[in-house]
């Protein structure tokens, strides 16, 4: 069952008279808990095919459907909305809070949707766990490494419970080990948590940690291949 469809989307970006078209007729579709990697050269629109899939950035034509959403049609209040409880998006950089401590920083999209405070601190310190960051809820986010850093991040990801996780280039800062461990986290996510994944990178050593990888160049899906299963 498909629980992302991309169709036929298209991202023109205009500046004066200049058109620069960054997505050239992107279609495809991720089934649900199934781990995919799109690669593709830097410039080759990785980063705003994941934008419009999370309703960052919307497509010139085209469109996308999400846990059954069409999300280019939904309002800016609707996409809020749906950004915090259908996805949770992990970046290159961690974006932690750096005078908070590290549960508090998981607890955060929680803390927005209102959840009560001992429910959500329970919740974000299980999290801790999956992370395998129990030991390190209390430390400030600062002093944690980059690798515990990320895994602090994609814990928060998770923290409103989405199905669905989108990462852009999540181990672009990250040492060859810190790289492997958040990707067989992203891994075991999918394995265990039945998660949807959609990472964007340019790292083809992590490409057989996923099902499937699909290959962009300018603009255009160049090839989609099946990894394991
Ligand atoms: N806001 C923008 N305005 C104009 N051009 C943009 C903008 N964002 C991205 N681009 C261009 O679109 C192309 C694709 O960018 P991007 O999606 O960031 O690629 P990638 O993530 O694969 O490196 C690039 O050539 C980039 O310069
Ligand atoms: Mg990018």
């Amino acid at each position: 069952m498909p629980i992302i469809v991309v169709e036929d989307v298209w991202k023109i970006y205009r500046s004066g008279r200049f058109e620069y078209p960054a997505l050239k007729g992107v279609s495809f579709s991720v089934d649900e808990g199934e781990f995919v990697a799109v690669v593709g050269p830097s410039g080759s629109g990785k980063t705003t095919l994941l934008n419009i899939i999370g309703g960052l950035d919307k497509p010139t034509k085209g469109t996308v459907y999400v846990a059954g959403v069409e999300v280019p049609r939904l309002s800016s209040k609707e996409l809020s909305v749906f950004r915090n409880r259908t996805i949770g998006f992990v970046f290159q950089t961690f974006n932690l809070v750096p005078y908070l401590s590290v549960v508090e920083n998981v607890e955060l999209p929680a803390a927005i949707a209102g959840v009560p405070r001992r429910i959500r601190r329970e919740r974000a310190l299980k999290l801790l766990e999956i992370v395998g960051l129990g030991d390190k809820a209390h430390k400030r986010a600062t002093e944690l490494s980059s690798g515990e850093q990320q895994r602090v991040a994609i814990a928060r990801a998770l923290m409103n419970d989405p199905p669905i996780i989108l990462a852009d280039e999540p181990t672009g800062n990250l040492d060859v080990k810190n790289t492997e461990i958040v990707v067989s986290l992203f891994r075991r996510l999918c394995d265990d948590l039945g998660k949807t994944i959609v990472m964007v990178t340019h790292n083809l050593e992590l490409i057989r940690f996923c099902d499937r990888v699909i290959k962009l160049r300018d603009g255009k899906v160049i090839g989609i291949e099946v990894v394991r299963r």
